[in-house]
């Protein structure tokens, strides 16, 4: 059951297992919640059905505190459904880039036809203070990974929809967009390359989303990014980084960007 081996049937297999266990035949929407957005998942609608993601095929055990390891099968209140998941692989766990898009593919095949992806991140604009929540625009892959394999040359333009950071800032006009840099991590950037990523375009820093959205673009899904900025990335704060100083950040802002997630997925 490693997503490593068969991908598409193990996502398959997951969403049915979903399905059964949620008694939701069909999810129509999916949002996978970063560092900061959980809240959302109780602020978007009814949760009707929650399952430990390390029961279903392919999800593994949660690497991280902060990463909560859950998939909740949540009704809108516009009657659509809304599958909510709490728990992300990251590539720099080292398990490979499969296990980390399978949430993505399982979305896919539950019916899923917007993805929307979350994640705390290093801001590089110095305008954007701990808290302030991001629309990506676009993407810069500095993982040198890819979830595709073979002849899949898939295109990426407008890999972010622009519909729905248009619907997202209908709901938040203030709301900045920013390319969002992937680099593998676990450590955070040193200056050096924050400045790399500066003067190659790229706006936020962060280990996550970038693969997951190529998954997504591949699997039709229309995608909306939301980056809530936890800190300034390495030698744009002037102080060192910490885990804790992201998670508390985090944290602190975690009621407000919930509630602007719920209002824009309440949009969709
Ligand atoms: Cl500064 N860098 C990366 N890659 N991820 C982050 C971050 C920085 N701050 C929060 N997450």
């Amino acid at each position: 059951d490693d997503p490593a081996n068969d991908p598409f049937s193990i996502a398959a297999m997951a969403a049915f297992e979903i399905a059964e266990r949620t008694g939701v035949k069909q999810h129509d929407i999916a949002l996978t919640l970063g560092s900061g957005w959980g809240k959302a998942a109780d602020l978007i609608g009814e949760t009707t059905a929650t399952i430990p993601a390390h029961e279903v095929t392919g999800f593994s055990k949660p690497a991280l505190e902060g990463h909560v390891g859950s998939l909740r099968s949540v009704l809108l209140p516009s009657g659509k459904r809304a599958l909510v998941i709490g728990a992300r692989t990251h590539y720099y766990e080292g398990h490979g880039v499969r296990r980390v898009v399978h949430s993505v593919r399982t979305a896919a095949a539950a019916g899923a036809k917007v993805m929307i992806l979350t994640n705390g991140a290093g801001g590089i604009r110095e305008t954007w203070t701990p808290g302030t929540p991001v629309l990506i625009s676009d993407h810069i892959n500095l993982t040198a990974a890819s979830p595709l394999e073979g002849a899949t040359f898939i295109d990426l333009t407008d890999l972010y929809s622009a519909r729905l950071r248009a619907v997202a800032r209908g709901v938040e006009p203030s709301l900045d967009e920013g390319i969002y840099t992937q680099f593998r991590g676990p450590h955070y950037e040193t200056p050096a390359e924050v400045q790399m990523a500066k003067a190659i375009g790229g706006h936020i820093v962060g280990m996550s989303t970038a693969l997951e959205a190529i998954a997504a673009r591949q699997s039709g899904m229309e995608i909306l990014g939301l980056s809530l900025i936890t800190n300034l990335a390495a030698g744009i704060q002037k102080t060192p980084l910490s885990h804790e100083e992201v998670l508390d950040a985090g944290r602190s802002a975690e009621p407000v960007i919930s509630a602007l997630l719920a209002r824009i997925v309440a949009e969709l």
